[in-house]
């Protein structure tokens, strides 16, 4: 017997969470995907580029939704998946990670009697001003099984009262994509021709490396202002290389604050996924608010700093080489001195951490016809 399952991903983080796993599914003769995305992220450096790195077919359907108010984004994707799924029904769908699309597939199948598997279940930051945190809640309370990437994650779910024989932990699938990344970008140097013309023609050693894209950075006037203030302090003594999300690029538009940049510093559209990786992987450290990047400076052992007040993801500080700095600038500046020193930290490695996660989600869904009664 064979089980048809669809992958619903929308957002840039989604893309390299499904990746590992669609290509293993494609292995195996007795489970059918489809992958539909909802076109939450739609510009080609935000989506498509993922896709043929990652070596994954486009989307067999793009619902089109595009930008909009979270409420916008729920509403449109869930009214375009349901006419699909009337159409063409699944026994399994998988959801990833936190994002709208998430949460607007999850309400979706649930209420059309289509299981749910949801991939990075049980993070929390208990932080409810995060659209994220209100995704993750909602997504694992009504999911039908929850694929954890640590124990915390366990641990944050029993304590909600989730049954024990919902939750698999299977690890992080994020490290199977950067596994893959690593092992390509260490062959193959066209891959990273972008990241190293970067490096290259500014001369970069011991560059920083930055991202921020969340509404609490970036969707305050005085908030954005002040981080780009010291964005421009830092480079006036580091290389300082900022990838621009179109968030904040629109943001950074609107306040006119794109002149009078810094020599060292260096603000470049949104890259490639292994031009990326390669420049994590050599940066000297990385200021960031993602959740994604926490993980993999964790797993590349370079000491990330996190502008943000809370994580979901506390295991990278724990054992990570992460540390949260809030808007607390002056500790910003003290951890940067003491990693130029050496005296920062150093991580450790995570369970399950291994590039196999993939493997052990298409072996739990090989036999989920037996665990099909919950
Ligand atoms: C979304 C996720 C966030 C994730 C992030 C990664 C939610 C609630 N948030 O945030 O968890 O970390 O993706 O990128 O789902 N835009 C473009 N082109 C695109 C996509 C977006 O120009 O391809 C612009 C639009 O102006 C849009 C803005 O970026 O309004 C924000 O996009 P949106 O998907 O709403 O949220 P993100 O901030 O990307």
């Amino acid at each position: 017997m064979s089980i048809k399952v669809f992958h619903v991903v929308g957002a840039r983080p989604n893309f390299m969470k499904l990746a590992p796993l669609y290509r293993d599914i494609a292995l195996k003769e007795n489970i059918l995907q489809k992958t539909i995305h909802t076109g939450q992220h739609y510009d080609p450096l935000m989506s498509d580029i993922f896709f043929q790195q990652l070596e994954i077919p486009t989307p067999e359907y793009n619902l089109g939704i595009g930008s909009g108010t979270h409420t916008q984004q729920t509403a449109k994707t869930m009214l375009a998946l349901e006419e699909l799924l009337l159409k063409d029904k699944p026994d399994w769908v998988l959801v990833y990670g936190d994002v709208n699309s998430t949460l607007a597939a999850t309400l979706v199948c649930v209420k059309m009697g289509i299981k749910v598997a949801h991939v990075e279940a049980g993070l929390r930051s208990y932080d409810r001003q995060m659209p994220e945190e209100i995704n993750r809640v909602l997504t694992d309370s009504v999911a039908d099984i929850l694929l954890t990437p640590s124990e915390d994650a366990n641990q944050n779910l029993m304590k909600e009262g989730v049954s024990k024989d919902k939750i698999f932990l299977v690890g992080n699938i994020m490290i199977d994509s950067l596994c893959f990344a690593l092992q390509l970008i260490e062959q193959e140097s066209k891959y990273i021709a972008k990241a190293k013309k970067i490096l290259q023609k500014n001369d970069y050693q011991n560059f920083i490396l930055s991202t921020v894209h969340r509404p609490s950075n970036v969707d305050s006037p005085n908030a954005l202002k002040r981080l780009i203030e010291v964005f421009k302090e830092i480079a006036q003594e580091y290389y300082f290389v900022l990838p621009l999300h179109p968030r904040t690029h629109k943001h950074l538009q609107e306040l006119n604050i794109l002149n009078e940049i810094p020599e060292k510093m260096l603000i470049v559209e949104p890259l490639s996924y292994f031009d990326f990786v390669y420049l994590q992987k050599n940066a000297f450290c990385i200021l960031t608010d993602s959740g994604g990047i926490q993980e993999e400076s964790t797993f590349l052992q370079v000491p990330c700093l996190t502008l943000r007040k809370n994580t979901e993801r506390p295991i990278t500080i724990e054992k990570g080489s992460n540390t949260l700095i809030g808007d607390d600038y002056d500790l910003l500046f003290s951890k940067i001195k003491e990693i130029e020193q050496g005296k920062y930290k150093k991580a450790s490695q995570i369970p399950l951490w291994d590039g196999k996660t993939a493997q052990r989600i298409s072996s739990l869904i090989l036999n989920l016809p037996k665990l099909g009664t919950f």
